[in-house]
């Protein structure tokens, strides 16, 4: 039955047209904007292993089974799920599922937007020379003056938005392809040149160690559960797009013939591989100019337009860059939209335009609440042994990247490994029953939800009032 079942929503043109298509909606801010800042926040080296560790052994048999669930289903994430229950003689609950998707997926854009609006906004801000010659404490006032005016903030989220509900609304296949497929590569070859320009600056050594090899002195004073796993293990499943039904859905656009195995894998290496130049591009400047790794989400903005303020054509690459940027979130976002439009235009009967307006005005207002959380209504916390500044916007980050994503994908590896058939598995990964077959369930059976779990119990301190840890 599953063999026969097509997608109202249209399906990709071919295998390499799903990968573009994921790639560009794992790549994004995720990557270059907050796993640079989070590692900073939580001590560097020890994060970024952990995280490293937790994209391949939790992240990417999640992946699997998130993209088996979509084709298989070839719905919105919430019907799919429903379907899919049935068919397995579970309950009709499951699609509850979907909807801590679609809420996830709300929240996550209406923030995701507002930082892609600073992105524009450095288009032009880096694009005519304001960084030349900077030191931090000038860059950091350029950034905290655009972050502390809402009407600026409000004018680049509502372009932001627009840009994303006019791709979503003609269809996520059309546009994405042409765009991952020339401006990715072009992403990274301008990261590779910051990463050059890193090599030059006098503390490269400095970034480098930062970034990879773990502080134990830092490390003895935090709790490692809730200040470094609960994070790196957040951050995983946010980079890879993870948890949510993003890539469910578009999994469910993916025709019955393609390997799902080496797909996820390509798509979280190149993931991985444009986070980690990232954090080389960006640590030995923070460290070079003297700026706080563990400032928060200003990071990237406050550190990289230094070093283009420094280097020859600077604002060229500064623009271009910036530019990049801002498309890599934008092939981002619209996934974070997909879910919520695919279920209105299958349950409300309203076609796609009418639904991405209606999604996309939805999270727009939300996104107000960002957009104030960085000046009107600021306010600080302390999470995972970090000062948070930027209070509703960081709720609504933990609560979505520590809590709901993992939460999201903890139900997803216990669906696709406990409750669905052997042979529904089976026939959807299309590579028989052998070794990498059992690699994958022993992965989405155990590691992954006895993972998911021992984290979240550890960093609620559940274990401490039982005793069981120190
Ligand atoms: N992965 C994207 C990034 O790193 C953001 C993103 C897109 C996302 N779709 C998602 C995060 C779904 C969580 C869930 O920028």
């Amino acid at each position: 039955m599953a063999d026969t079942r097509s997608s109202i929503h249209g399906q990709w043109s071919s295998r390499w047209a799903f990968i573009l298509a994921a790639t560009g909606s794992a790549v994004g801010l995720g990557n270059i904007w907050r796993f640079p800042y989070l590692a900073g926040e939580n001590g560097g080296g020890a994060f970024v292993l952990v995280y490293l560790f937790f994209v391949f052994v939790v992240g990417i048999p999640i992946m699997m089974a998130e993209i088996l669930i979509g084709r298989r289903g070839r719905q919105s994430p919430i019907n799919t799920m429903r379907t899919l229950a049935e068919e397995e003689g579970l309950g009709r609950y499951w699609s509850l599922l979907g909807w801590m998707g679609v809420f996830a997926g709300f929240i996550i854009l209406s923030y995701y937007s507002v930082i892609a609006g600073w992105t524009i906004a450095y288009i032009f801000r880096t694009g005519t020379g304001m960084f030349d010659n900077v030191n931090a404490e000038l860059s950091a006032s350029i950034f905290s003056n655009l972050i502390s005016d809402p009407e600026k903030l409000l004018v680049w989220h509502t372009t932001f938005m627009m840009m994303t509900i006019l791709v979503v609304a003609r269809g996520v296949k059309s546009g994405l392809e042409k765009a991952v497929r020339f401006l990715m590569p072009a992403l990274f070859f301008l990261l590779l040149l910051m990463v050059g320009y890193a090599m030059s600056t006098e503390k490269f050594m400095d970034g480098l160690s930062y970034l990879f090899i773990p502080d134990f002195v830092a490390l003895a004073k935090k709790d490692l559960f809730a200040d470094v796993f609960l994070p790196a293990l957040g951050q995983a499943f946010f980079s890879l797009s993870l948890g949510m039904g993003a890539i469910m859905v578009y999994g469910s656009y993916l025709s019955n013939k393609s390997s799902i195995a080496s797909t996820s894998i390509s798509i979280a290496l190149a993931d991985t591989s444009v986070a980690i130049l990232a954090g080389i591009a960006i640590f030995p400047i923070v460290f070079t100019y003297g700026i706080e790794p563990s400032g928060g989400p200003g990071l990237i903005f406050i550190s990289l337009p230094i070093a283009f303020g420094q280097m020859p054509y600077g604002t060229v690459f500064g623009c271009l860059f910036f530019l990049l940027l801002a498309f890599a979130a934008w092939t981002s976002a619209i996934s974070l939209l997909e879910p919520a439009v695919t279920w209105l235009v299958e349950n409300r009967n309203i076609n796609r335009i009418k639904a991405t307006g209606i999604a996309g005005m939805i999270a727009w207002t939300l996104g107000v609440v960002t957009v104030l959380s960085f000046n009107h209504w600021a306010f600080s916390f302390t999470f995972a042994g970090s000062l948070k500044e930027n209070g509703l916007f960081d709720m609504m980050d933990i609560l979505t990247s520590n809590i709901m994503l993992p939460l999201g994908g903890l139900l997803v590896a216990i669906f696709a490994s406990w409750l669905m058939s052997r042979k529904s598995t089976i026939d959807e990964l299309g590579m028989g029953d052998g070794i990498i077959y059992r690699l994958w369930l022993f992965a989405v059976r155990y590691i992954a939800p006895l993972g998911v779990i021992m984290i979240f119990l550890n960093a609620i301190g559940l274990f401490k009032l039982l005793g069981l840890s120190n």
